[in-house]
This record gives C-alpha cells, sequence and structure tokens, in this order.
C-alpha cells in the first residue's frame, strides 16, 4: 500500500494534487510521500520486535537529507557505502553510532571521517581492507568496531546485476574463510570485531535464499564464539523486493521476513541490524513527467515523454519494469492504446516500456512511473544536458522541494575553459 492514489479523478501524492506540484516545479519531477516512507519503516521495526534491532536505511536507494532527517527522527540508522553518503546521514542529524560503512571499496580518506565523525560499525570485506581501517585506525588513537562481511555462495535468485551473495560475486570474504580472517582481525591492532556482516542481493521475491544464508551465519557465530570472538550484532543486509506491479506480484511481507529472521536467529541473543533501502523508498515515490508528443511509427505508436533515461535509468540499465499510470484517472473501462513509452535522449535504450497499454494520452497530459522511490533519483544523470531531475517531499498537504532543478546557468559554469585554449 501507499499513498498515490486517485481522489476525484487526479492522482493525488497524500492530500496534495500531482498536477499541482507540476504546475509549481515543473516536468519531470521525483515526488515523495512522508506517510509512506514512515510507513515502511515501521513495518521493519514492528516485524523485528521483540528481538533487539537497528534498521539501517540504506542511503543508496533514496539519498535526499529530507528523507533522511525523517527516517533518521523516527530512530532509524543508516547504511552508507562512501563517505558522501555518510556525511549526507550526519547533515540528515543521524548521530555516528547509528551509521553503518558498508561497501568493497573504502579509502582511507573516507574510513578516517568515519572514524573522526563516529561510526557504529564497519562491515570489512577483505584482508588488505582489515589491513588499512587498522592502520587508520591506530593512527588516529581510535577502536574501530567492525563486522566482516561474508559471502555465503547463495543464488538470490534476482537480477544477476543485483545478486551478491554468490561466489562469483566481488562482495565479503567466503564464509568458508571466516575462522581465519576474523582471527586476522582480532590480532590486528585498533580493531574490535562485534559482529558479522551477510547481503545477499537486491529484489529477493523469496524468504528461502534469506534463510539459506541467515542460517549459514547462525553456524558461523557458534564457530566464532567458540574460537572466542565476541559477535554480538548480526547485520542481515537488505534485498526484501517490492511488487512492481499492482496486479501479479505479491514478495514475502516484512512480517514474513521478522518472523524467518526471529526463527533462524531468535536464539543466539544477538541484535539484530537490517539495511533495507527498496523496500522502505521504492513504492513512496514516483516520477511524474508530462507527454511532448504522439508519435505515430511505422508498426507501433510511440508515447513521447520528458523524462527520460538519464531520469530513471532502472528499465534500460535492466530492464525493469515500472507501472506507468495517467494523472488523470481514466474512465474504468475506457479505450487503451498500446505505446513504446520513450524520452527525448539519443538513444534507443531510452525506452521505458513497449506496447504498454494505457489510456489515451497527449500533449500536456501527466503520467505517473510509480515505485521509482528507490534507485530513481540517486542513480540520476545529467546525460544529453538534462537538468537533474528535481525531488519534492509531500507530508499530508503539504509539499516542499527537497532538491531544486539546476539552472542551465550552474550547469555550464561547473564547466571552466583552460587559459590556454
Ligand atoms: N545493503 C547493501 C550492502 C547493499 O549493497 C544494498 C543494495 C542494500 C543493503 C539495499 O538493498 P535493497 O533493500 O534496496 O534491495 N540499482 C539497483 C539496486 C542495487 C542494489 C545495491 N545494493 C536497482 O535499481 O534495482
Amino acid at each position: 500500500m501507499d499513498h498515490f492514489l486517485y481522489k476525484n479523478g487526479t492522482l493525488m501524492a497524500e492530500d496534495v494534487l500531482l498536477s499541482e506540484i507540476a504546475a509549481a516545479v515543473g516536468t519531470p519531477f521525483y515526488v515523495y510521500s512522508a506517510a509512506t516512507l514512515t510507513r515502511h519503516y515501521k513495518l521493519f521495526t514492528e516485524a523485528l520486535a521483540p528481538l533487539p534491532h537497528q534498521v539501517c536505511f540504506a542511503i543508496k536507494s533514496l539519498s535526499n537529507v529530507a528523507v533522511l532527517k525523517l527516517l533518521g527522527d523516527l530512530g532509524a540508522g543508516m547504511d552508507v557505502v562512501s563517505v558522501g553518503e555518510y556525511l549526507r546521514a550526519k547533515a540528515a542529524g543521524v548521530p555516528g553510532d547509528r551509521i553503518v560503512f558498508s561497501g568493497v571499496g573504502k579509502k582511507a580518506d573516507e574510513m578516517r571521517i568515519a572514524l573522526q565523525g563516529g561510526i557504529r560499525q564497519f562491515n570489512v570485506e577483505s584482508e588488505p581492507e582489515l589491513a588499512v581501517l587498522s592502520g587508520v585506525a591506530t593512527s588516529l588513537g581510535l577502536i574501530a568496531p567492525i563486522t566482516i562481511r561474508v559471502n555465503p555462495d547463495v543464488d538470490a535468485k534476482t537480477h544477476e546485476k543485483i545478486a551478491t551473495g554468490k561466489k562469483e560475486n566481488k562482495f565479503g570474504i567466503p564464509i568458508s574463510r571466516a575462522p581465519e580472517v576474523y582471527a586476522l582481525a582480532a590480532r590486528l591492532p585498533g580493531l574490535k570485531v562485534v559482529g558479522i556482516d551477510v547481503h545477499i542481493g537486491s529484489q529477493l521475491t523469496e524468504l528461502a535464499p534469506f534463510e539459506e544464508a541467515y542460517a549459514k551465519v547462525a553456524a558461523l557465530t557458534q564457530t566464532l564464539r567458540a574460537a572466542g570472538h565476541q559477535i554480538d550484532r548480526l547485520d542481515l543486509g537488505g534485498g526484501l523486493g517490492i511488487p512492481y506491479t499492482r496486479s501479479n506480484e505479491a514478495p514475502p511481507l516484512p512480517m514474513d521476513y521478522g518472523a524467518m529472521i526471529k526463527r533462524v536467529l531468535g536464539h543466539l541473543d544477538c541484535e539484530i541490524e537490517i539495511e533495507p533501502g527498496r523496500l522502505i523508498s521504492g513504492n513512496s515515490g514516483v516520477l511524474v513527467s508530462s507527454v511532448i508528443y504522439n508519435k505515430a511509427g511505422e508498426d507501433r505508436d510511440f508515447l513521447i515523454v520528458d523524462a527520460a533515461m538519464n531520469d530513471l535509468v532502472r528499465p534500460s540499465m535492466y530492464g525493469a519494469h515500472h507501472d506507468i499510470v495517467p494523472v488523470t484517472e481514466p474512465a474504468t473501462g475506457g479505450a487503451t492504446q498500446a505505446y513504446d513509452v520513450v524520452g527525448p535522449v539519443c538513444e534507443t535504450g531510452d525506452t521505458f516500456a513497449k506496447g504498454r497499454a494505457l489510456a489515451k494520452v497527449g500533449p500536456g497530459d501527466l503520467i505517473a512511473f510509480r515505485s521509482a522511490g528507490a534507485y530513481g533519483a540517486v542513480m540520476a544523470s545529467e546525460y544529453n544536458t538534462r537538468p537533474l531531475v528535481p525531488e519534492v517531499l509531500v507530508k499530508g498537504d503539504q509539499f516542499a522541494v527537497i532538491r531544486a532543478r539546476p539552472t542551465y546557468d550552474e550547469i555550464l559554469k561547473r564547466d571552466s575553459i583552460p587559459e590556454w585554449l
């Protein structure tokens, strides 16, 4: 359930007309619903209670500071994968002891900033990274709390570009080698082992792969404890999938996921951390666009809209499906037409949908791409010198621009022509 519903024949974000935002901001734009973000975050905290837990929102899915403040104020921690994301979390007022730092390629400078600013833990992904972190921490006279991310060699049964838990993926250390890597971590100065980390992929639509991975983590917890390591915290990653089509998808709910976690890991007396991104942010946002032209092709009708692959790259990058709906509610049983929905970018890959049945729309009509809150704005670029798409947050009947569309002046000013040219 989300808060983008038709009321009186027009699509709303909570109590705000999308057409009103479009008039104020221009299209295309992203709009997020505070109520949906809040609801989705709470589903996870409720699902994990009464286990001690911390939900760390995966900032990479939606990193606007206003959104982070909203979630942070509810008690959310943050999962960051770069110092840029770390600084976003801090700018949103999230305390360092609620921020976990993930990622395979953390640099010494990034570690330094996070250690000085305060960090809940680093999720370390390799032996070389352990050595660098140990060096950085000792040079600062600080102790870095760590988990080690293990790669359980489990098939997440998701798109190959977002599966991370197979042995051929770059992530984590092979779980079979965990005892020796933990032994190394215990020997290195400046590090304090606090737990284990695992993340097997994104947009998982079944619980079985999670369960397989978590069962391996449960066994590893016992092994590592027997070897004298203090394992108090299990970071189980993110990855729970969302329905991208309204009609025929029913991925497991956070409640089912939480029940499975309790069953598989509840006896270990560990604090549970999870790093969901998409389930919190995905259906909390839509991308609103205007139709520019209807264009008759030889064998198809193109709907040329003012959003493009640079604003929402998922369809062209992963072949992902996003429901597309007109902002003016179509009459039930009204005529539809099959469109290839495309943007203005000069690539055939700039196609959102092929042969998609939509109510008839024409120039100036508004449409919305659903489920675009996660991995939408954050993956946008200025390809074709299209200004970065703005973001709007709605709460009840209020809305505010939380990232403005840059002007062409601002865009052009970022380039400079060398004197010698
Ligand atoms: N934790 C780690 C270590 C991750 O790498 C990710 C996502 C998450 C948590 C959050 O996963 P989520 O709950 O959002 O599934 N751009 C792709 C998705 C990339 C996911 C990368 N890692 C897409 O648009 O589908």
